[in-house]
């Protein structure tokens, strides 16, 4: 490819954060997407809250702690992420050599966003002696402010490997730090963040549901309010939650979480049901809109011109990495 033609695609990017090239509609983005993946050695790591077809065509899906691991023992060249602005950072920062790619650079988090890195900084100062364990959903730039990073998997044994006696500060997801405080019996310093899609789930539409389907199971990812984790038979991450409706005999689940992860379930389990928990608005979907600003096309041109590219400063790699790995580190040692 020329240079002028990748510096045409480019200036198309520098307005929209996504390469905003036509795509042929007759085009087999399937055969594509797999060929390109041949020819570059790219691998494509996709969240579950990723739209069905991407998470279809992907060489992993997983939760944030599996995307991690992923990230920092491929041997590709490229990779390529279905996910998230903060994932496709700490990707890079697990693997600085590596090209990283997010098909849209504007698929950020909500989560991320409640905690601005400036303002945790100023947080953080009233409280020394304290570590600071952060949610690997935050920023680049708030990881290089954090002792330890977890993730909904490890959360509850990252917390415990810290001495009883000394302080921690939690951070962005209040939510699930209030879980955190109630599972490990510690008095964490919680910053007030929380995720849009988590915090939108209808108690009442709910509890009605529950009442239609008596049969059914109500789960719960931890980013969910602690009055909806109070009547949930189960409360995990993402692959926890899909472990849990394999296992369990229930044939019906109402799931409070992205409703991506439903495709997953469905695949795993053809025969039982699942239900996505009603948000508290007239819409009926609970889809992460950031998650969602992935498509096939994306993912297409993102593989056939190498970009959008995640570029980050060789000191926030060097210091925001230090607390991925200490979390990679613990949840080795605990087998997960
Ligand atoms: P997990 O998949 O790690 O549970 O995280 C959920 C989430 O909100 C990711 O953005
Ligand atoms: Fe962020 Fe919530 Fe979307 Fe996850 S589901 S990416 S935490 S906004």
């Amino acid at each position: 490819m020329s240079n002028s033609t990748i510096a045409a695609a480019k200036e198309t990017l520098n307005k929209k954060g996504y390469l905003d090239i036509e795509v042929d509609p007759t085009l087999d983005l399937v055969a594509e997407i797999n060929k390109l993946k041949k020819e570059k050695n790219a691998i494509i790591l996709a969240h579950y809250y990723q739209e069905s077809e991407i998470q279809d065509i992907a060489d992993y899906i997983g939760d944030s702690l599996g995307l991690s691991q992923q990230a920092a023992s491929t041997e590709a060249d490229i990779i390529v992420f279905a996910g998230v602005h903060f994932m496709a950072e700490t990707a890079k920062m697990l693997s600085p050599s590596k090209k990283v790619l997010l098909p849209d650079l504007k698929a950020g988090c909500s989560l991320a966003d409640s905690c601005p890195a400036p303002l945790f900084k100023k947080f953080k100062a009233k409280y020394p002696d304290h570590k600071v364990v952060s949610y690997i959903n935050c920023t680049a730039d708030l990881k290089v402010l954090t002792d330890i990073c977890c993730t909904s998997t490890n959360a509850v044994h990252i917390i415990e490997s810290i001495p009883a006696d000394t302080g921690i500060i939690f951070a962005p997801d209040r939510n699930l730090g209030a879980y955190l405080k109630k599972k490990t019996g510690r008095d964490l310093v919680l910053w007030n963040g929380a995720c849009m899609v988590h915090e939108i789930f209808s108690h009442e539409k709910i509890t009605k549901l529950m009442v239609r389907y008596p049969e059914a199971e109500f789960i719960a990812h931890p980013e969910c309010e602690a009055h909806l984790l109070d009547i949930a038979s189960y409360i995990g991450s993402t692959s926890g939650l899909l472990r849990y409706t394999q296992e369990s005999k229930s044939e019906t689940f109402i799931v409070a979480t992205e409703a991506g992860i439903l495709h997953q379930m469905q695949l795993k389990s053809p025969n039982k049901k699942f239900i996505p928990a009603p948000p508290n608005n007239t819409c009926a979907c609970n889809d992460c809109p950031h998650m969602k600003r992935n498509t096939m096309e994306k993912l297409y041109l993102a593989m056939k011109y190498e970009l959008p590219e995640i570029h980050l400063e060789a000191e926030v790699i060097e210091k925001g990495r230090a607390c991925i790995d200490k979390m990679l580190d613990i949840s080795a040692k605990a087998g997960l």
